[in-house]
């Protein structure tokens, strides 16, 4: 089984990263992929979207998390946890991660700290795809991420500025692989549209323009299902099957699986 390792990365916060890695993540899942999720951000959201507060604080605050591994240098295969649903494992996230700059500080090959962590589970074939959240910033993690990663998928809020810094992005992105030559950004998913807004056309047909780079033809609307679903620790098919984005997420998984395998060729 081949394993492709992908990062869902934007450094605007909001932008639909966690929503996105979480029911992708899931869609897969219930596709019958054998998906690992990994919360790469202190806020712990991707875990609290399968978990409920209390659980992820005991997650976060024991020793079954990222930042222990990452902290004792070990092998993230004995820090896998099974979410409620099938096909579907998570290594949840601690609230620690936000000194985990401080960490990779004075490490050798701190890069390559969060591949090398991976690279058993990896080979051991168990999984299609690893998701790796993560978190709104550019520094040494960010970079551990995009070291660990086959591809990154970049949300992008249709918003007015939702596009600001996403050249940045790309150029963050190309720059990335000069450490991981490997990396290629599979594609871009827009998100939060709100279809009544002439925003999102404009968002679209500006990163259209973009030579090289693909947009996934299926968006996101915004839908007020994904924070209820969100507040229940649910999958937003889980808390509604018939939700208007449990469907476009399902959709978004197929094209984004298409277009992995697309790749391989
Ligand atoms: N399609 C959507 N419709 C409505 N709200 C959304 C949608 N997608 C995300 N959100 C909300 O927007 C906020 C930011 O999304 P999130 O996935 O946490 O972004 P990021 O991880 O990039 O910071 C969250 O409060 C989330 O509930
Ligand atoms: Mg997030």
């Amino acid at each position: 089984m081949r394993t492709s390792v992908i990062a869902f990365v934007n450094n605007k916060g909001g932008s639909g990263k966690t929503t996105s890695c979480a029911n992708i993540g899931y869609s897969l899942a219930m596709m019958g992929r054998k998906v690992l999720l990994i919360d790469g951000d202190m806020q712990l959201n991707l875990s609290l979207s399968f978990f409920d507060e209390e659980q992820v604080l005991q997650l976060a605050s024991g020793e079954k998390n990222l930042y222990r591994a990452i902290k004792k240098d070990e092998a993230l295969d004995d820090y896998i946890v099974a979410t409620p649903y099938e096909n579907l494992d998570l290594i949840p996230s601690s609230t620690l991660m936000s000194g985990i700059e401080y960490e990779l500080f004075t490490r050798k090959q701190r890069e390559f700290i969060l591949k090398n962590a991976l690279q058993g589970i990896r080979q051991s074939g168990n999984y299609d795809y690893i998701l790796l959240d993560a978190p709104p910033t550019l520094g040494s993690w960010v970079v551990n991420i995009l070291c660990a990663a086959d591809y990154c998928v970049m949300p992008v809020e249709a918003s007015p500025w939702g596009l600001f810094g996403v050249a940045n992005m790309f150029e963050f992105i190309d720059e990335m692989t000069g450490l991981n030559e490997a990396l290629e950004l599979l594609g871009i998913a827009i998100t939060k549209v709100d279809s009544r807004k002439n925003y999102f056309k404009q968002t679209l047909d500006t990163l259209r323009q973009v030579e090289d780079v693909h947009v996934f033809e299926h968006v996101i609307r915004v839908d007020s299902e994904v924070e209820w679903a969100q507040d229940h620790s649910k999958p937003i098919a889980e808390y509604k099957r018939k939700a208007r984005s449990a469907g476009e997420y399902r959709e978004l998984a197929v094209e984004m699986d298409e277009e992995v395998r697309k790749r391989w060729q």
